[in-house]
């Protein structure tokens, strides 16, 4: 059977999955938001075009990377009123509609060369992580970025190559940060999966390592989605920059399941209040400005 014939039924599902994304981000309504602070740092990337810039109230920010040897990092959370962010679908801690369309699939990533995620972030669903609403490609696309962000995924354990929509499209590029015997056990499904990249991380400290070695595959800039275990590595190794934060009105969530663990000191650079339907939902970008000794 050639490739294309073998992987075709997958291609069918990923173009059903794109056109429902697509009809769904355009069906939402989105109440938009209303700026309650805006500190831009002068050395803040701005993007935007009219159709985000009224429902943002503004320009959204982007720091730029931190040097010549590393990507730019940021990570994208919503929470719940009680600070949670465990849940099978994070939609149903009560961000809204406008943090999924506009914040989580649209500014997060609209200037991501690449999104990444932990394996059981993966594990929990079929997913692809990209931009849908027509307006958001376009801007996409008018930054000179493919028309999807490169899909990494980190796992020490490995994940099932064979069954996640998100491995089997060979369209999209997929980059596993992994290590050496995880990468022996999937060896066959790489091979069968040439836009499959297995990165061997060293040890624990090797998200670091990782991130060198994806700036050295022109790889600017990455939307981390998390969950919280790798929110906390990329944390603890000085990876990230920004933090776009969103906080639902109601409590919920799996208890005990803070976006990270230990203590984080960050900036308030904006702050915007939902509207509406939406009332008491606050999104906040914050800038990390400490973590820990080790970080950078
Ligand atoms: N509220 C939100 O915005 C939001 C966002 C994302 C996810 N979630 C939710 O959060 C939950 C999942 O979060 P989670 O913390 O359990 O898992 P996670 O961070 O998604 O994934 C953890 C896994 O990633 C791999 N990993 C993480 N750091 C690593 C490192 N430094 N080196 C090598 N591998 C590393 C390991 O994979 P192996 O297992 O292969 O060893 C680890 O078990 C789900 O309920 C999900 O729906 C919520």
């Amino acid at each position: 059977m050639g490739p294309r014939r073998q992987w075709k039924p997958l291609i069918v599902q990923f173009t059903n999955f794109s056109r429902r994304k697509e009809r769904e981000a355009l069906e939402a309504s989105l109440p938009p938001y209303v700026t309650a602070l805006d500190a831009r740092p002068p050395d803040a990337l701005a993007i935007g075009n009219d159709w985000t810039r009224r429902l943002f109230d503004g320009d959204f920010y982007v720091s730029p990377p931190p040097d010549a040897s590393r990507p730019a990092g940021s990570l994208v959370f919503v929470q719940s009123a009680d600070g949670n962010t465990g849940a099978h679908n994070p939609s149903s801690l009560g961000g809204g509609a406008t943090d999924k369309h506009l914040i989580y699939e649209g500014l997060s990533r609209v200037a991501a060369d690449a999104v990444m995620a932990g394996a059981e972030t993966v594990r929990a669903g079929n997913i692809v992580l990209s931009v849908w609403h027509p307006e958001l490609v376009r801007l996409r696309g008018s930054l000179g970025l493919p028309r999807h962000p490169v899909q990494i995924v980190v796992t020490r354990r490995g994940v099932a190559l064979e069954r996640g929509m998100l491995f089997n499209v060979p369209e999209i590029r997929v980059v596993l940060l992994t290590v050496q015997p995880c990468r022996i056990q999937m060896e066959q499904a790489l091979a069968a999966r040439p836009w499959i990249t297995a990165l061997v991380l060293d040890d624990a400290s090797g998200v670091q390592d990782g991130f060198e070695r994806l700036r050295g595959m022109g790889i600017e800039r990455i939307s981390c989605i998390g969950g919280r275990t790798l929110a906390t590595s990329l944390l603890d190794a000085g990876l990230v920059q920004d933090v776009y934060l969103t906080t639902s009105p109601r409590p919920g969530g799996d208890p005990g399941t803070p976006m990270c663990s230990g203590p984080l000191k960050t900036e308030v650079i904006a702050r915007k209040r939902g509207t509406g339907g939406e009332a008491g939902v606050v999104f906040e970008h914050l800038r990390v400005t400490y973590r820990s000794e080790t970080a950078s």
